[in-house]
């Protein structure tokens, strides 16, 4: 019975697919893969390597020579130009690895886009909303340059980091050099890879403890599949691997860019606001407004409760502990 349910969740979110098809060539390669997993190998149950979905992996294992200087230079605000923007300061490592306190990053001048979560970002198939950059190193160089984020330049950094005894002898002894640009981007990047969230409770459920989520959340998850959530939102960031336009039936936020990588759910709960352009001010609005905007649904309120609970359920831990919203108070009531 639970083999039939799922046969009849991917069908219904290849539907859900189709609908969208007409709009987007992207879909339609995703449809192809889902429609051949339906005609050739129907799964035997829901479990383990089940479902669209993967758990996060554990950080993979690194030099940790070359870790300890990248979590150095993801902390120093010598990378900007005024020496006064670090990595950190708009993705916070002790929250949620997204921007602080700012609804969208500050530098420049002008809208821009919101700040995306730094993490699990090595885990999805292009960076940033467009989905413009293809690697973690030049991401970074990208970053350095641009005068909305760090307004500097590899030279730039590179200069002010070779003067400073201490840091330079650190990358001698990572590297087995002297100190240059492509080492700088790669400490960077082997930190970067270090930022990993496993061990949601969706992900427990994944790795076989059906104990791990309520009824309710369950029902979240079997919804975001049975509308075509799923179609868009999969793999082991639940987005992040594909292109799609947004506001594909009805406008969703501003318009431009207009095509963008499929945004990662991954600690979804506590990384607010939503959207590129941080129009959506909670979960709850932007569930909504994707069923209606992405899928032509007009969601119920039990509906829509039931997927965010299923959401609340994707927040993972970083050095064993759960990532929380920017300004929460932690736990202990210990200040933020
Ligand atoms: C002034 C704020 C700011 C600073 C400083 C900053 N970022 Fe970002 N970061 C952003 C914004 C905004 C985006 C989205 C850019 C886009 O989509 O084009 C982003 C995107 C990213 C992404 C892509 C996330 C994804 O889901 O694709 C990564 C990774 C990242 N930043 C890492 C870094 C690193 C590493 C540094 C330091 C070298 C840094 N950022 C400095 C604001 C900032
Ligand atoms: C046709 C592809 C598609 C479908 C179907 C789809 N989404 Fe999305 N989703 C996107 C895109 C693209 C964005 C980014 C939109 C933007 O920022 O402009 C997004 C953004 C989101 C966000 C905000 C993420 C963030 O960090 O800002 C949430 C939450 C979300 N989707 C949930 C859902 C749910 C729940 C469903 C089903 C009811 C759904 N999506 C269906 C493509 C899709």
């Amino acid at each position: 019975m639970r083999a039939s349910s799922l046969i009849l969740q991917l069908t219904a979110a290849a539907l859900g697919a189709r609908r969208v098809v007409a709009h987007s060539l992207a879909t339609a390669v995703c449809l192809c893969a889902l429609g051949w997993a339906v005609a050739q190998a129907p799964p035997a149950q829901v479990g383990p390597g089940r479902e669209p979905i993967t758990p996060i992996p554990p950080a993979p294992v690194q030099d940790p020579r070359r870790l300890a200087l990248g979590d150095r230079l993801f902390h120093d605000p010598r990378l900007s130009h005024d020496n006064t923007l670090s990595c950190n300061s708009c993705h916070d490592l002790a929250t949620n690895g997204a921007e602080a306190s700012r609804p969208k990053s500050k530098a420049g001048s002008g809208p821009d886009l919101n700040t995306p979560t730094v993490f699990n970002a090595a885990l999805s198939f292009r960076l940033n909303w467009e989905g413009d950059v293809r690697t973690l190193e030049g991401h970074v160089e990208q970053t350095l340059r641009s005068p909305r984020r760090l307004g500097s330049s590899l030279d730039e950094a590179l200069q002010k980091l070779r003067a400073d005894k201490d840091i330079a002898k650190a990358f001698r002894e990572a590297y087995g050099r002297e100190m240059d640009g492509v080492g700088i981007l790669a400490a960077v990047a082997t930190y970067e890879r270090s930022l990993l969230t496993p061990g949601s409770r969706f992900d427990l459920w994944l790795e076989g403890d059906a104990n791990a989520m309520t009824p309710k959340e369950l029902d979240g998850y079997r919804l975001f599949k049975s509308l075509g959530c799923i179609s868009c939102h999969q793999g082991v960031n639940i987005g992040g691997n594909m292109y799609q336009r947004h506001g594909v039936f009805h406008p969703l936020g501003s318009p431009k860019p207009e095509i963008v990588r499929v945004p990662s759910l991954r600690n979804v709960a506590v990384t607010p606001p939503y959207f590129h352009d941080g129009s959506a001010a909670t979960l709850f609005d932007a569930v909504k407004t994707m069923g209606h905007a992405q899928l032509d649904r007009m969601l119920t309120d039990d509906q829509t409760e039931a997927i965010v609970a299923f959401l609340k359920t994707l927040t993972g831990t970083y050095r064993g502990k759960p990532l929380v919203r920017a300004n929460e108070p932690r736990p202990s009531g210990a200040p933020p």
